[in-house]
Order: structure tokens, then sequence, then C-alpha cells
């Protein structure tokens, strides 16, 4: 995938480029990640990328011709490539945009500043608008890295087999489960035997109710949209269970010993 990042701050990509998976992925040519400087088509001796807005106000705007020239450049180089404009005021982004925009054979990022690009750049020359998050950051760049880094790991062979984004949170609508390394006891905590056990069909269900019940705990919104497997939907059923066997319990004067100790084989999870 080609993509180009046209900034007035190329240099703010240096690092993100540098290291790690997206480095490994340059280095392969499975991406080719070029940051442009706008200001490379701004005309004058100043070579000037913002203006003052007319009908004043506050803050400056990004002139159209130095946005235009280069995002023309981008587009002569990939006639295919989207131009997505990073702003506060775009679509929200998530895991379902960033897959979609992985399978793009280009992408061009038009990193705004000050106010914002004027109206007809916005109108005339961007296929989509992305926002990173309900707040405003001083320029779409930082915006940029995020949208990049969430979409090249999806491209297939970006990452190695040991780093798959199949189990990773969002991609089947749930949370993912814990995790855990060595050492096996760490304070007091242990690994749960199951993950010990080698059986890799007790490792999955495991897996799947601890990635259900942290869901559940910290976004239930994400629950609520999702169309639950009759596997899942019994995992939560059996939750529910345990939680009323307990509540039960207490009311008759016993303490809920059952489904306490079902709850403490998902440390992290208990509710
Ligand atoms: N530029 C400034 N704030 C932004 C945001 N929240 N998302 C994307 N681009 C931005």
């Amino acid at each position: 995938m080609n993509i180009e990042v046209l900034t007035i701050f190329p240099d703010m990509f240096d690092s993100f480029l540098a290291y790690g998976i997206v480095s490994r992925a340059i280095k392969s040519g499975r991406i080719r990640v070029s940051p442009v400087n706008i200001r490379d088509y701004a005309a004058g001796k100043h070579r000037q990328t913002d203006d003052r807005p007319y009908g004043g106000g506050a803050g400056m705007v990004m002139m159209p011709e130095p946005l235009a020239g280069s995002i023309n450049a981008a587009r002569k180089k990939d006639g295919r490539a989207k131009v997505i404009l990073l702003t506060p005021q775009g679509r929200p982004f998530d895991q379902d945009t960033a897959g979609k925009l992985a399978k793009e054979s280009g992408l061009v990022f038009v990193c705004g500043r000050y106010e914002g690009v004027d109206e007809r750049i916005r109108s005339d020359y961007i296929d989509d608008e992305i926002s990173i998050g309900d707040y405003v950051l001083t320029g779409g760049e930082i915006a940029a890295m995020v949208v990049i880094d969430a979409v090249i790991r999806l491209i297939p062979g970006v990452l190695g087999s040991d780093e798959s984004a199949t189990a990773d949170s969002f991609s089947n609508g749930l949370l993912e489960h814990a995790h855990y390394t060595r050492p096996q006891i760490f304070r007091a905590g242990a690994v749960p035997d199951v993950l010990l056990s080698g059986n890799h069909a007790k490792i999955d269900e495991w897996r799947l109710e601890s990635a259900l019940v942290r869901t559940f705990l910290k976004r239930p919104d994400l629950l609520e949209k999702k169309a639950l497997s009759s596997r899942e939907k019994a995992i939560l059923k059996k939750w529910c269970d345990n939680i009323e066997r307990l509540v039960s319990g207490q009311d008759s004067g016993h303490q809920g010993g059952d489904a306490l100790s079902r709850a403490d084989t998902l440390s992290g999870e208990e509710p």
C-alpha cells in the first residue's frame, strides 16, 4: 500500500516510521509511507500555507492552492488513492473503518492545522473525513499516525504469524481476553490453571469467557451491538446463574462459595 501524508510538519513522522511493526512493514516493502511538505506546493518568497479567514475572527485557515497542488501531485502518482482529511468533524474512526482502509491500494492523508482547511478543498478534493475522537488536537498529524498504525497492521503479511490480528479487541465485537506470561506466580496472583493445561479446547473456552466478561464489565455498549452466538449466550447465561446463586446464597445466610470460586478462575474480571 502506498501512503502519502500531506503536512506542514513532515519531520513529525520520522520516529513514527522508524520503529516496530511500521518500520518492519516499510522495510519488507508491504507499505510505503511518504510524508510530503505542503509548503513545497506554496507560492511566493515566504511559501505561505495559511491565511486569515474571510469574515474575520480568530485563527488562520489553510490556503487552498498548496493543498490542491499537493493533493493533485499525490493523485498523479496513484489515481485510485483515497484522499482522507483528518479533522475533529470527521466520521469517528474505529476498527471496522481500519479494516476497510486496509483494503485500499493507496491512501492520501491531509493533515489540517490551525482552524482547518479552506471549504473548497473539503468539498472538491476530499473523499472521506476521519476523526480519532471528540477532542481537538493541534493538527491532524498525530491523528494520521493513529489511523496509519491501525490500518497497516491489518494488511496481510504485516503482522507476523505470532502477532495475528484475528483475536484483537473489536475484531469480533468483543474486547480481547486477559493475557498472562511468566512468572507463573506474581505477587498474590497465579496464572489460571487452564492456561497451563495444554488443553486447547478448554483454553479457547476460557478465552472466550474472559473476552465476554471483560466486555460486559468494561464496554457493555459493544455487547448490545453484537449478535451473540449460542455459545456466547450460554457463557453469559452461566455467569448470570452464578451471580444469581451467589445473591440467593447471601439472602439465605450462606456464603456463595461455588459462584465465587468460579469468578476466581477469571481473575481480573470478577464483578
Ligand atoms: N485534528 C484535530 N483534532 C482532530 C481529531 N480529533 N481527529 C482527527 N483530526 C484532528
